[in-house]
C-alpha cells in the first residue's frame, strides 16, 4: 500500500465537467490514477461516480476539460483507437451484465475468445485460474441462473480481469457480497493491482473496505470534488460532507431526497392534471 508514484498517471482528468445533455453532474474535476495504485471514488447515491467511470472509458465525452488515458486525449481518439484503448481496460459494471445463455466458464472466456488468439488449452487454464482467484473454480460448469447474486458479481470480476488489463475499473464491486466474500474481494483488488501493476479505479460506498486497500481517495458530492487524500487524511478531515459520509449520519449536507427539477414538475403536472 501507499505505492510511491513513480510513473505518469495512466488516467488523468484536468478541470473536467461531465453530464448528460444540458445537465451537468460534476465540474472542476481533477483526478490522477497511476500504475500500482488503488484509487477509491466515493460519494452519495447519484453524486456522479458511475458517470466518472463512463468518462474514463470514453462512453461519454467531457463537457469541459481534458481526460487522458494512457497519455491519449479521449476527445481526439478515433473509434478504432478507442476500441484498442478499451482492450487495455477491464471494467466491472455496476449491473454485472453476464450472458445468461452462457455458463460461468464461457462468460469468463468470452473476452479471451473475442480479443486474443490463444489456444483452447490456454483459454481453459486462464479461465480456471481467474475463477480460482475469485473462489469459483468449481462453479465453472454452472448456468448463470444457477448461481447467487453475490456469485454472479465474482464471475463478473473474473471476466473483468481475464485479459490482465492495465487499468481496472470497478463499479460497486462489494454490492451483494457477504462479509467474508467482501473482505476477500477487497484483498483481491489490492493483490491484482500489485501483481498486474495496473491502475485500479474503485467506485464504492464501502468506507471500511475501501480505506483498507486504497492508496488515495476522492470524494464527490454537490456537483464537485469534495475531498482528495489518503484514507488517513480523510479519516482526520473535519469537512461536514466528509464526516457525514464516513460516519453515516442521517443529517448533514448530503440530502437523502433526489433534487427536484423543471422536468419533474412538468411530469407531475401532466400526471396529476394539476399545476
Ligand atoms: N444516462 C443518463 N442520462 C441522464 N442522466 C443520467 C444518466 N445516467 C445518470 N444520470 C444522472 O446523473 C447523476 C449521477 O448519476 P450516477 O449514475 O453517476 O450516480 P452514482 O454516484 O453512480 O450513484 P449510485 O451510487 O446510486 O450508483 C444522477 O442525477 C443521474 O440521475
Ligand atoms: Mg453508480
Amino acid at each position: 500500500m501507499n505505492t510511491p508514484i513513480s510513473t505518469a498517471p495512466v488516467v488523468k482528468f484536468t478541470n473536467v465537467a461531465l453530464g448528460y445533455g444540458d445537465f451537468t453532474v460534476l465540474q472542476g474535476i481533477d483526478i490522477e490514477i497511476c500504475r500500482g495504485q488503488v484509487v477509491a471514488m466515493m460519494g452519495g447515491s447519484g453524486s456522479g461516480k458511475t458517470t466518472l467511470l463512463r468518462a474514463a472509458t470514453g462512453q461519454i465525452a467531457a463537457q469541459r476539460g481534458v481526460i487522458t488515458v494512457f497519455d491519449r486525449n479521449l476527445a481526439n481518439v478515433s473509434g478504432e483507437d478507442l476500441r484498442e484503448l478499451r482492450q487495455r481496460m477491464g471494467v466491472l459494471f455496476q449491473q454485472g451484465a453476464l450472458f445468461t445463455d452462457l455458463n460461468v466458464f464461457e462468460n469468463v472466456a468470452f473476452p479471451l475468445r473475442e480479443h486474443s488468439c490463444v489456444s483452447e488449452s490456454q483459454v481453459t487454464e486462464r479461465v480456471l485460474d481467474k475463477l480460482d482467484a475469485v473462489g469459483l473454480r468449481t462453479a465453472a460448469h454452472l448456468k448463470i441462473s444457477e448461481i447467487s447474486g453475490g456469485m454472479a458479481r465474482r464471475v463478473a470480476l473474473a471476466r473483468a480481469i481475464v485479459l490482465e488489463p492495465e487499468i481496472l475499473l470497478y463499479d460497486e464491486p462489494f454490492a451483494g457480497l457477504d462479509p467474508i466474500s467482501l473482505g476477500i474481494t477487497a484483498q483481491l483488488i489490492r493483490s491484482l493491482t500489485d501483481r498486474l501493476n495496473c491502475a485500479s479505479m474503485l467506485i464504492t460506498h464501502d468506507v471500511a473496505e475501501s480505506f483498507s486497500i486504497a492508496d488515495h481517495v476522492y470524494m464527490v458530492g454537490q456537483g464537485k470534488l469534495i475531498a482528495s487524500g489518503t484514507p488517513r487524511d480523510l479519516s482526520a478531515s473535519q469537512d461536514p460532507y466528509v464526516r457525514q459520509f464516513l460516519d453515516g449520519q442521517p443529517d448533514g449536507p448530503i440530502a437523502f431526497h433526489y433534487p427536484t427539477s423543471p422536468a419533474f414538475s412538468k411530469w407531475l403536472e401532466q400526471h396529476t392534471g394539476r399545476p
